[in-house]
């Protein structure tokens, strides 16, 4: 097994005759371009670095179109950066071909040899790749003396088919496919495709592991499953492994650690929970977590007040000087769904009317606006919504004005220029 490390990646593209000038650049202020001034290439990644230690699951998570492939097809060697350095234990891979690198990728399309059953499609690979070590683990299983009388290639040919052979039937075990192995890809499931399509890298027992959106061609259910199941295997196996999704439920759930891209660069890399409770920036704070968080304009009084138009609030001491330097400047508060409580009405909380309820048993779920108090009714002013998480026994009726509470502890500051968090 062994570390993954992105040196300072780059990635363009030529351009195409039409295709539009400007890209979408994060609003970050890291935002700026590999090759300033060239108008004949399209930058797809800028300024990625990353290490990946030995046998950690590392999330690759963002939007479509963020680059996310073509950073594993950088890794994989399927594709040259056009700057930076890819290390892959202590070897610089960057001049070597796919098949030196010993890593294994699957992708969200599982290509299959149609024609060879489950279980030679996955001992292709191992017969192509045969690893040191691997005549030792069939031992012991019979044809010991017969094998005395052969000749050597033939003696060394039996004793890798059989390793091969105990090796796909332990990868089998674990995906439980070893009841499939005698049948043709025609004959499965796509769920069934797709674990031996993982079978297939597994088996390989590579330093690496890079996957591509393996699941998103399952069901929901056989998606949970097969998540499971990836997480276990890679703990049993310890292999470094890189995967890529869009899905953020199934990076905070599988990775050790996320990387957050968007528009070709790495917003932030964290463990989960603490990409949840601590976002750089307004990208990650919006991206990790359903529904989003919702943010509100509000306006620094040192040197611990935050006026919004509806409320106001006392912010705890530690506060303090991280406020100093914004005082009198508007920033930008977030706040997570479950973070807002229903409340009695109270200068430091906000009246909202309810718009829409979404009860899922567990939890429910309100669409949420602003509202305006005045002497002779409530008014409605322009103001985007909020989603809350509320408890699923409390009745809330839509049209309904309720109070809110912020819960001090839990907001997030952004700065509203840079868009990164007041920290
Ligand atoms: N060979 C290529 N030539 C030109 N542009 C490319 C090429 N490959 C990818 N791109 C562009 O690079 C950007 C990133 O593509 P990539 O496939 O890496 O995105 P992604 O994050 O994997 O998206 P998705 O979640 O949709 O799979 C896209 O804008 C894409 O159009
Ligand atoms: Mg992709």
């Amino acid at each position: 097994m062994a570390q993954v490390v992105l040196e300072n990646i780059y990635k363009s593209f030529p351009r195409r005759q039409g295709e539009r000038v400007d890209r979408p650049t994060p609003k970050s202020e890291h935002a700026e371009t590999a090759d300033p001034g060239s108008t004949t290439t399209v930058n797809v990644l800028r300024r990625i670095t990353l290490t990946v230690a030995d046998g950690e699951f590392m999330v690759l998570v963002g939007p479509s179109g963020c680059g996310k492939s073509t950073l594993l097809r950088l890794i994989a060697g399927l594709e040259p950066p056009t700057g930076g350095n890819i290390w892959v234990g202590d070897r610089l891979v960057n001049p070597l071909p796919p098949k030196q690198r010993d890593i294994a990728m699957v992708f969200q399309s599982y290509a299959l040899y149609p024609h060879m059953t489950v279980y030679d499609n996955l001992a292709f690979g191992l017969r192509r790749t045969r690893r040191k070590g691997w005549g030792d683990e069939g031992r012991g299983r019979g044809g010991e003396g017969l094998k005395h009388y052969l000749p050597k290639s033939i003696r060394a040919w039996l004793e890798q088919e059989r390793a091969i052979d105990h090796r796909i039937h332990t990868v089998a075990q674990m995906l439980q496919i070893e009841e499939l192995l005698d049948r043709f890809p025609k004959q499965l499931s796509g769920g069934q495709k797709q674990r031996v399509a993982l079978g297939r890298a597994m088996a390989r027992n590579p330093q690496v592991f890079l996957m591509d959106e393996p699941l998103s061609n399952l069901d929901a259910k056989l998606r949970t499953e097969t998540r499971t199941q990836i997480v276990n295997l890679q703990r049993k196996l310890g292999t470094t492994t890189i995967y890529v999704t869009h899905d953020q439920t199934e990076a905070m759930t599988m990775g050790d650690r996320i990387a957050v891209m968007n528009a070709g660069q790495i917003q932030q890399v964290a463990r989960p929970l603490d990409l949840y409770n601590h976002p750089a920036n307004r990208f990650v704070a919006e991206f990790i977590g359903s529904p989003p968080m919702n943010f509100l304009s509000v306006q620094v009084k040192a040197p611990l007040l935050i006026q919004h138009s509806h409320f106001r609030l006392t912010l705890p001491e530690g506060w303090e000087s991280r406020l100093q330097p914004h005082d009198g400047r508007s920033l930008t508060l977030g706040i997570r769904p479950e973070h807002l409580i229903i409340s009695p009405p109270a200068p430091k909380n906000l009246p909202v009317r309810v718009e829409r309820v979404e009860a899922l048993g567990s939890e429910t779920y309100l669409t949420v606006r602003p509202t305006e108090m005045t002497e002779t009714e409530i008014e409605i002013r322009e103001a985007s919504p909020l989603q809350v998480r509320i408890e699923p026994d409390r009745p809330v009726v839509i049209g309904e004005t309720i109070w809110l509470a912020v819960s001090p502890d839990k907001i997030h500051l952004f700065d509203p220029a840079s868009r990164e968090a007041i920290v």
